[in-house]
């Protein structure tokens, strides 16, 4: 016998069993997520600049749905400079603006529904008084860059200022928390 050990040819059974061990599968490599710069370089969601985003009051724009609807959204700044959205109506009655044009009233940190005087905290907007105690105004995602801010939500910006509709509310819903 020849010295140097096995000359012989591998099985064929055995070559498979090499052939058919399982390639480690990975997942999809993820696609690259759109960045935060590349959601604010759209310039159709620019809504303002940042200095004129007010904190005393609140500056109005309208936006549209994913139906087209248009719904108003109010934006206002707290005193740490972050700026906030939320949906133009009150959680009372939900046809009753709290910007009717011509800006909030903004006390303390705080907007005031002038119907019957619910106050919702601007950085969280829970309301702290009134007949809508405890609910929380809707809030719309925007986003500060470069000295401006940007809508970052599902809806898109229309343009500043009232929808001209007479209700904005979604259901006008009246929650009568007060017996009148
Ligand atoms: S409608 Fe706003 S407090 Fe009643």
């Amino acid at each position: 016998m020849a010295a140097g050990g096995f000359r012989g040819h591998v099985p064929t059974d055995k070559k498979r069993l090499v052939d058919i061990i399982p390639v480690e599968s990975k997942p999809n490599e993820p696609t690259s997520p759109v960045s935060f710069d590349d959601a604010v370089t759209d310039e159709t969601a620019r809504i303002a600049a940042l200095e004129d985003v007010p904190d005393d009051t609140t500056l109005l724009f309208t936006v549209s749905d994913a139906d087209g609807e248009p719904k108003e959204v109010v934006l206002s700044r707290l005193s740490d400079g972050a700026v906030v959205a939320f949906r133009n109506y009150c959680q009372h009655w939900t046809d009753a603006r709290l910007d009717g044009g011509e800006g909030a009233l903004v006390r303390n940190g705080e907007v005031v529904c002038q119907k019957h005087g619910a106050t919702f905290q601007l950085d969280s907007g829970y309301c702290d008084f009134g007949p809508c105690e405890g609910s929380i105004l809707e809030s719309v995602d925007v986003v500060v860059d470069e000295g401006a801010v940007y809508l970052d939500d599902a809806y898109s910006f229309e343009h500043l200022g009232g929808s001209g509709v007479a209700s904005d509310g979604d259901s006008a819903n009246r929650i009568d928390f007060t017996g009148s």
